[in-house]
């Protein structure tokens, strides 16, 4: 069957308030007319396309064009009316005489997929039509004239979108009539509904995606950069007799343990430097004295729990830590999967998004000759 597409972008955009019409506005580095004629030329269905603009927009589909083209799918520009029901009808009179069947679509859904075009071809090829639909995730209450608030079942309800797909001839009758009758809708499923009856709606996978930009925060929320953060942290600690040796929350068992006011866990220190780091707080010198008898053999995984108070706080979680504990001696591999179990806990976090590991330093340095250990880390945190 020939399949063509009417694709309508000759609306103002006057809700996205963008100061120009919204299909030409980009969404990483591609405009939403280019995005969506991009999703109906690569999916390989249609035989061509007609695309709506307003006289206004003009200059800025040739720049376009000359941008982001050649858009070989499109085989007519017709002008768009005073409503989006006029701009679809013209779009459906540039269409050759011999079409069977009309994709109608909003250029502001610009993440259509394939599947979701193909549920409302395969639709209408069979019965006539096809809407794409969504199940309603809110709950819709009806306003009564009176002022009453009538609540609907929700499980009867859908979203619907497009494309809305029809045969030709059945949707052009439509439109003529709804024209000589100034029948006013909203969408096509609604004026064909009104004629013959009945719509089919379909769903397809990419449904819940295929939204259409319609405000300045659906603009925003598209632009917006993810907020992540990255940290580092180092600590040394001297390695003395007397003293014993935990890293990372696990007592090795060891001739000598590490130095310092708290458990002198330095792998833990690291990490929490890097989270404090991450949060531009400073460090744990500044969060927990030593001049403070509060922390005298404090437990270091017990003073992560307060670093990640601080990173809860300010709206964070972990997206990842990485660990490197540099030590000449004992040797840890048998203890780095305890390691990692004690900090995913800590951190709140599944293990395989924490790495520990160990290093030598080839008996170089202070760590090689067994004077001190040392640890570094980095972590991201995620909002
Ligand atoms: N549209 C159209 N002709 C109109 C009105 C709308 O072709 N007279 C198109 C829009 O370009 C858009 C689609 O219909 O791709 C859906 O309309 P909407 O989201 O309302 O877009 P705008 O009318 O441009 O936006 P606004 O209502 O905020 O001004
Ligand atoms: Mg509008």
């Amino acid at each position: 069957m020939s399949c063509w597409a009417v694709i309508v972008a000759a609306g103002r955009g006057e809700r996205a308030g963008l100061g120009q019409n919204k299909v030409f506005y980009k969404v990483d580095g591609r405009s939403v007319l280019g995005r969506c004629l991009d999703a109906f030329q690569n999916c390989g269905r249609f035989d061509g396309a007609a695309l709506v603009l307003s006289e206004a927009d003009e200059a800025a589909w040739q720049a376009l064009s000359a941008r982001e083209g050649p858009f070989p799918l499109v085989k007519a520009v017709a002008r768009g009316g005073a409503t989006r029901r006029d701009s679809v009808y013209s779009g459906l009179l540039a269409l050759p005489e011999d079409a069977e069947l009309v994709a109608i679509h909003d250029a502001a859904r610009p993440f259509v997929s394939d599947a979701v075009i193909d549920a409302t071809l395969e639709s209408a090829r069979r019965f006539g039509s096809g809407v794409i639909s969504t199940a309603v995730v809110d709950t819709i209450k009806q306003l009564g004239a009176d002022g009453r608030v009538m609540s609907l079942d929700r499980d009867t309800l859908r979203a619907v979108q497009t494309p809305q797909t029809f045969h030709y001839q059945k949707i052009l009758e439509a439109h003529r009539r709804a024209r000589a009758e100034e029948l006013a809708v909203t969408d096509d499923a609604m004026l064909f509904e009104h004629y013959y009856g009945n719509v089919r709606l379909v769903t397809a996978p990419g449904a819940e995606e295929n939204r259409k930009l319609t405000t300045k925060a659906d603009f925003d929320a598209l632009n917006a950069v993810p907020d992540v953060r990255v940290g580092q942290g180092y600590d040394v600690h001297r390695l003395v007799e007397g003293r014993r040796l935990i890293l990372c929350g696990v007592d090795i068992s060891w001739e000598k343990g590490l130095d310092g006011h708290s458990d002198a866990d330095v792998a833990v220190h690291a990490l929490m430097d890097a989270l404090l780091g991450a949060l531009g707080l400073g460090d744990i010198g500044h969060l927990f004295p030593d001049t403070d008898p509060a922390y005298e053999g404090a437990d270091s995984m017990k003073l992560l729990d307060a670093v990640m108070e601080r990173v809860r706080e300010k709206g964070y979680r972990v997206g990842n830590a990485d660990v490197t504990i540099v030590a000449q001696r004992p040797k840890l591999a048998p203890y780095i999967e305890q390691m990692k179990n004690n900090l995913a806990a800590g951190l709140g976090v599944s293990a395989e998004r924490v790495n520990v590991k160990a290093t030598t330093t080839e008996r170089l340095g202070f760590e090689g000759e067994g004077l001190g250990i040392s640890a570094q880390a980095v972590a991201l945190l995620m909002k």
